[in-house]
C-alpha cells in the first residue's frame, strides 16, 4: 500500500519526520507546532510538529540557559523554530512507536514565531469533538493526523487518476460553471445575472451535456475532476458540492467503460486501502437481479442474508393477509437472521418498527428453535406451510426468518433496510473486504405518479438496448437503459451509460418525460442541434471522489474525506454561509426578498448558533 505519510523530497528544510539516528551530530533547525510540553526536573521536552512528523526537543538549562527559560513559556501549537545538534536518545528511552523515536533535538536556540490560544478541542490526541466545533474551527481539525491522512488519501487518489487516465489518452477539459440547469434530478442552485437581471444561470449538477458535446467535436476521450452542486437534502454520503470524476468516451459500448472503471478502481483499492477486493472481475448484476436479492439497486455483498421469495410455499395458504397480497400481484419474501431466534417480544417490535418505517405495514417472524418454531402467525398458517416456508429458505435452529407481505416496492425497501440493519447488528460487514459489484440494465424509464409522466430513472441522455425500441410504445417501463452503476460496500461510487446519439431518439424520450417541442429547444435545444451534425456513438460515467475517498478512508461522514465541507443543513459554518447580502446588491441584480426569507435567517443564525 502506499504510504501516504512518506516524505516528499524537495521541501528544502529539515521537516519534523525526517531525523533518524544516521543524522545523530548533524547541526539542524526544525520548524514547526508545539504538540506537547513536558518540563521533567529541569529538563523541558517539547514534541513538535508539522505536516511530515513529530520530533522531540529537548531543552536543557545547562546546554542552552536562554532557550530553556524561552522554553518554559511554550504552550500547545505555538509556531516555534528550534536550532540545536541531533543526538541518540539515551539507551532505554527511544520510543519505537515513533519514526523519529530513536532521536531528540538538543536546543540551543528557540524563536517563537508565533503564539496559540489555547485550541477549542484536542489536536494532538484522538478525540471525540462536537462537529459543529470542527467545522467551525476547520484548520485545526485539520491540523489532526486523520483529516490530515483523508486530504492526503484524496490527493493520492486524484493524482493516480489523472496519471491513469493520462496514459491512455484522455484530455482534461474544464467545462464552465455558469451553465443553464442540467437535469439531474436535483434542484439548481441558481446564480443571478446582472447584464440581464431577473435572469440565471444555474450551477452546474453534472457537467453532463457539455461532456457529450466534447465527444461531438470530436474529442474522444475527456476526463474532468469535476465539482457539481446540487440542491437536495443532505446525508451522510452527499454535499451540496461534490467532486466526480467525470469521464466520456467515442466508439464504446457499456462494457468498454466497465472494464475501464474496472481496472482503474482495482489499481487505486491496491494502492490506497488495505482491503482485499472481494471479487474480480467485479459481478454485474442486472437490476432486476438486485432488487429481487437484496431490495436496492447498490447491494454490499459483504454478507448474504439475501432476500427470498416465500411466494410458492405460501400458493394456497388461507392467511388472509398473504393471500390477499399475492392475489392483488404483491410478494412475500423473507430473510433470515442467524442465532436472532431468541429475541424477546420487545426487540422484535424495535424490528418490525424499522420495517414500518420503510413503509410496510407490518413484519411476521417465525423463529427457529430445536423443538420446534416459534411465530405469532403458526395458528394461521398450517404445520406443513411453516414447514415448507421454513425449509424453503434453509432455515435452521436459532434463526429468525422475518417476513414482508406487500407490493413489490415496499418489500424490497423494507426487506432491504432490515438486512442492512442485520448485517451491521451481527457485524456481518468486514471491513477489511472491499465488495464491488456492477449493476447494470436499470429501467429506463419510471412512472411519476405526482407529475402523471415518465421519468428518466438516470439521466434523460442514457440509451437502451435496441430490442427494447417497440416497448417505448406499450411498455416505456419495461424498456431497458444500457446503464450501469458501479457498487462498493453498499456505496453508489459512480454511474454512467451509453448515450443515445440521435435527435429523434432523444426527442421521443423527451416527449415520454412530458417535454412539449418548445420546451425541448429551449432547455436542450444546444444537444439536440449537435445531435444533428455528426454525432459519434458515445458513453461514459461519473464517479464520486467523495464517496470513494470516504469509503476508503472508512469514515461513516462524506464530511471527514472533504477539506471544508457544509454541515447536514449545508452551512458553512466557518464562513457562516450562507449569509444576508447588501440591499444595493439585490437592486443591482432587481431582486427583493420576500417574508419567508425573513423566517429563514432567524432558523439560519440557530443553526450558526449566533
Ligand atoms: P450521478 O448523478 O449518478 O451521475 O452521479 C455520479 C456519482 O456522483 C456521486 N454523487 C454524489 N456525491 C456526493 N454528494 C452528492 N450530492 C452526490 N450526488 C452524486 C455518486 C454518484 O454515483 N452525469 C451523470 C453521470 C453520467 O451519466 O456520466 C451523473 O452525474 O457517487
Amino acid at each position: 500500500m502506499h504510504e501516504l505519510d512518506a516524505i516528499p523530497t524537495g521541501i528544502g528544510r529539515t521537516t519534523c519526520g525526517s531525523l533518524a539516528a544516521t543524522n545523530a551530530g548533524d547541526d539542524v533547525t526544525l520548524q514547526g507546532w508545539v504538540n506537547r510540553r513536558r518540563d521533567l526536573g529541569g529538563l523541558i521536552f517539547i514534541d513538535l510538529r508539522d505536516r511530515y512528523g513529530i520530533t522531540q526537543v529537548v531543552f536543557n538549562p545547562g546546554i542552552a540557559a536562554t532557550a530553556h527559560e524561552a522554553a518554559g513559556s511554550l504552550r500547545n501549537e505555538y509556531v516555534i523554530a528550534v536550532s540545536g545538534t541531533v543526538q541518540r536518545r539515551p539507551p532505554g528511552t527511544e520510543n519505537v512507536g515513533m519514526a523519529t523515536g530513536e532521536i531528540e533535538l538538543v536546543a540551543s536556540e528557540l524563536e517563537i514565531l508565533n503564539e496559540a490560544k489555547t485550541p477549542p478541542f484536542y489536536i494532538n490526541e484522538e478525540v471525540e469533538v462536537d462537529e459543529s466545533l470542527r467545522l467551525r474551527y476547520r484548520y485545526l481539525d485539520l491540523r489532526r493526523p486523520r483529516m490530515r491522512r483523508n486530504l492526503l488519501l484524496r490527493h493520492g487518489i486524484v493524482a493516480f487518476i489523472r496519471r491513469f487516465l493520462d496514459e491512455r489518452g484522455f484530455v482534461d477539459v474544464e467545462t464552465p460553471l455558469l451553465i443553464k440547469s442540467t437535469p439531474e434530478g436535483a434542484r439548481d442552485f441558481l446564480v443571478p445575472s446582472s447584464g440581464f437581471p431577473g435572469t440565471f444561470y444555474a450551477l452546474p449538477q453534472s457537467p453532463q451535456q457539455l461532456k457529450q458535446l466534447l465527444m461531438v467535436a470530436g474529442l474522444d476521450r475527456y476526463y474532468q475532476i469535476a465539482r457539481c452542486f446540487r440542491d437536495e437534502a443532505q446525508r451522510a454520503d452527499r454535499q451540496p458540492e461534490f467532486t466526480q470524476l467525470d469521464l466520456e468516451m467515442t466508439f464504446v459500448d457499456e462494457s468498454d467503460v466497465m472494464s475501464l472503471i474496472e481496472q482503474l478502481y482495482t489499481e487505486l483499492t491496491g494502492v490506497y486501502s488495505d482491503k482485499r477486493i472481494l471479487e474480480s472481475p467485479f459481478p454485474r448484476l442486472t437490476y432486476a437481479e438486485s432488487m429481487s436479492r437484496f431490495g436496492n439497486d447498490r447491494p454490499d455483498l459483504r454478507f448474504g442474508l439475501e432476500l427470498q421469495d416465500v411466494s410458492d410455499a405460501l400458493k394456497a395458504t388461507e392467511f388472509k393477509a398473504f393471500a390477499s397480497v399475492l392475489a392483488s400481484g404483491g410478494q412475500v419474501k423473507a430473510i433470515v437472521v442467524p442465532g436472532c431466534a431468541g429475541y424477546t417480544r420487545r426487540e422484535i417490535d424495535v424490528v418490525t418498527d424499522l420495517a414500518r418505517r420503510a413503509g410496510a405495514k407490518g413484519m411476521a417472524t417465525i423463529a427457529v428453535n430445536e423443538e420446534g418454531v416459534k411465530s405469532p402467525i403458526a395458528k394461521f398458517l398450517g404445520q406443513s406451510e411453516i414447514a415448507a416456508l421454513t425449509t424453503g429458505i434453509g432455515a435452521a435452529p436459532g434463526d429468525l426468518v422475518l417476513i414482508v407481505a406487500d407490493e413489490p416496492a415496499i418489500v424490497a425497501k423494507s426487506l432491504s433496510a432490515l438486512r442492512e440493519e442485520f448485517g451491521a447488528r451481527l457485524n456481518l460487514a468486514d471491513p477489511n473486504v472491499l465488495a464491488y459489484c456492477w449493476v447494470h440494465q436499470f429501467p429506463l424509464l419510471e412512472w411519476d405518479d405526482d407529475g402523471q409522466r415518465w421519468d428518466a430513472t438516470h439521466n434523460p441522455f442514457s440509451g437502451y438496448f435496441a430490442e427494447d425500441e417497440a416497448l417505448l410504445e406499450t411498455d416505456p417501463g419495461s424498456v431497458r437503459a444500457k446503464q450501469y452503476d458501479l457498487v462498493g460496500n453498499g456505496n453508489e461510487l459512480g454511474g454512467g451509460s451509453v448515450r443515445i446519439h440521435s435527435r429523434a431518439r432523444q426527442e421521443r424520450i423527451f416527449e415520454l418525460m412530458g417535454h412539449k417541442r418548445e420546451d425541448q429547444a429551449d432547455r436542450f435545444g444546444a444537444l439536440l442541434d449537435a445531435l444533428e451534425y455528426g454525432a459519434p456513438p458515445h458513453g461514459g460515467i461519473a464517479m464520486g471522489i467523495d464517496r470513494f475517498a470516504m469509503v476508503l478512508a472508512d469514515e461513516a461522514s462524506i464530511r471527514d474525506v472533504i477539506a471544508f465541507p457544509k454541515n447536514q443543513r449545508g452551512v458553512d459554518l466557518m464562513f457562516a454561509a450562507p449569509s444576508g447580502v447588501e440591499r444595493a446588491q439585490l437592486d443591482e441584480l432587481g431582486l427583493a426578498v420576500t417574508d419567508k426569507a425573513g423566517a429563514s435567517g432567524d432558523a439560519l443564525e440557530a443553526v450558526l448558533g449566533k
